[in-house]
C-alpha cells in the first residue's frame, strides 16, 4: 500500500526550519538511528540547521550515499568532505561511513558497504532528487534490487555536476547505495526545493511507477515524504 506523503512548505528558512526539525524529532524518538544521507545541494541547510543541535547525534550512524569516483583525495566537492562540512565534523556520531569508489580492491568496497546495510539496515535515508529522477547515483533504467555498485552517471548528471565542481573534475561516474536497499528503508524523505524541480516531482508523485524515474519507485514505499518547498510543488 502506497503511502506517499507531500509536504509542501515556503521557499527558504521555513522549508530549511521544517525539514531540521522532523530530523532533530526522528532523533530524539530513535537515538540510535541509522541514517543514509545524500549530499547534492538541497539538504545542506538541513544539515547546517541540524548540527546547531550536535547532541541529538551522539547514538546515531551515518551511511553517505554516493560518491564521484577519480576525485583528487582533497577535492572539496567530493560527496564525504561536503558531508562532513556540513554535518559529521560538526556532531558526534557512532558511526560515519563514507565510500572510496578508488579503492584498490573495489569489489571488496562495494561489498563492505552491503554488509554495513546487511547490519542493521537503513531506518532513515535522506535523498536529494536529479533533474531526470535519479537518486544517489540511481540513473533512469537503474535495477530495482541493485545493491551498492560502480555506476557510469546520466549525460546531464554529468553536467549539472560541474556546479559542484567548477571546472576542477569532471566525474563520469561514480558508486551508489542501489535502489534496493533505499527501498528497503524503513523510512524515506525526499527533498526537492526550486522551480526545476517541478515537473520531475510531478513525474515522480503523480505518475504511475517506471524505472525510467527511479524516483517513481518510492510511490509503492510505505513510509515516504516528500519534503517540498512551493516552487518545487508549483
Ligand atoms: C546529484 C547526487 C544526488 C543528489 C542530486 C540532486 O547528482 N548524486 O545524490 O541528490 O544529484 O542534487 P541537488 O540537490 O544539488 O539538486
Amino acid at each position: 500500500m502506497s503511502a506517499v506523503r507531500r509536504v509542501v512548505i515556503a521557499a527558504g528558512d521555513a522549508w530549511v526550519d521544517a525539514v531540521a526539525t522532523a530530523l532533530l524529532d526522528r532523533l530524539a524518538a530513535a537515538p540510535d538511528l541509522r541514517m543514509c544521507l545524500a549530499t547534492g545541494s538541497t539538504p545542506l541547510p538541513v544539515y547546517d540547521r541540524a548540527a546547531r543541535s550536535p547532541e541529538s547525534f551522539a547514538q546515531a550512524s551515518v551511511l553517505l550515499l554516493d560518491e564521484f569516483g577519480g576525485l583528487p583525495a582533497d577535492e572539496p566537492a567530493s560527496c564525504d568532505c561536503v558531508l562532513r562540512d556540513h554535518l559529521v565534523d560538526r556532531v558526534p556520531l557512532a558511526e560515519y561511513r563514507s565510500i572510496d569508489p578508488d579503492a584498490d580492491d573495489l569489489a571488496a568496497e562495494l561489498r563492505s558497504i552491503d554488509t554495513w546495510i546487511d547490519g542493521g539496515g537503513i531506518d532513515l535515508a535522506v535523498l536529494g532528487l536529479g533533474r531526470n529522477g535519479h537518486l544517489g547515483m540511481n540513473e533512469p533504467g537503474s535495477p530495482p534490487d541493485g545493491r551498492t555498485a560502480r555506476v557510469d552517471l546520466a549525460p546531464t548528471t554529468i553536467e549539472g555536476a560541474q556546479r559542484y565542481f567548477e571546472g576542477r573534475a569532471h566525474p563520469k561516474w561514480g558508486v551508489t547505495v542501489g535502489l534496493r536497499d533505499l527501498l528497503a528503508a524503513r523510512e524515506v524523505w525526499v527533498l526537492a526545493t526550486g522551480a526545476a524541480k517541478a515537473d520531475i516531482v510531478v513525474a515522480s508523485v503523480d505518475r504511475p511507477a517506471t524505472t525510467d524515474v527511479p524516483a517513481s519507485l518510492l510511490r509503492n514505499h510505505p513510509e515516504c515524504t516528500w519534503w517540498l518547498d512551493d516552487p518545487a510543488d508549483s
